[in-house]
């Protein structure tokens, strides 16, 4: 089970890497409204839901903890991301920045709220 539950946190982390990625590559042409919410943004937010979910199942599959008000502000916050990059996926004039930046500073929020909340 433990290896099942790392194979799924790695999938968790190129998840971000899809997500994230496609928001720093962006970011000059944020800076001119320019950016595109891309498919691999949404491909890796999709990824963040699916692998996140199945994390929670297998930790607790697995009698381990899983502290819910953390996964459920994360997952509130994911949603948000999931939202802005959905609708705006067809733009192709670009997305106004402080949209698009949002969607990465979300990102980065969850980072910190997985990796500090304890
Ligand atoms: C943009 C969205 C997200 C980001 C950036 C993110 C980030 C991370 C990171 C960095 C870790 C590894 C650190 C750790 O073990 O705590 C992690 C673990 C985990 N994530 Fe996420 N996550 C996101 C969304 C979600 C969602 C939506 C769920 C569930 C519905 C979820 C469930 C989990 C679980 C269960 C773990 C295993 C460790 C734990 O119990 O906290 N994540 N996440």
């Amino acid at each position: 089970m433990d290896v099942l539950i790392n194979i799924f946190l790695a999938l968790h982390i190129v998840g971000i890497a899809a997500l994230l990625g496609g928001f720093f590559a962006q970011m000059k042409a944020m800076g001119a409204g320019e950016a595109r919410m891309t498919p691999g943004m949404l491909h890796g937010a999709l990824t963040m839901l699916v692998t996140g979910l199945a994390l929670v199942g297998l930790n607790q599959a697995d009698d381990q903890e899983v502290d819910n008000v953390k996964i459920a502000v994360k997952l509130a916050v994911l949603l948000v991301i999931l939202v802005l990059v959905y609708i705006r996926r067809d733009d192709e004039e670009g997305v106004p920045a402080p949209l698009f930046g949002a969607v990465g500073a979300l990102t980065v929020a969850n980072i910190f709220i997985a990796t500090l909340w304890t």
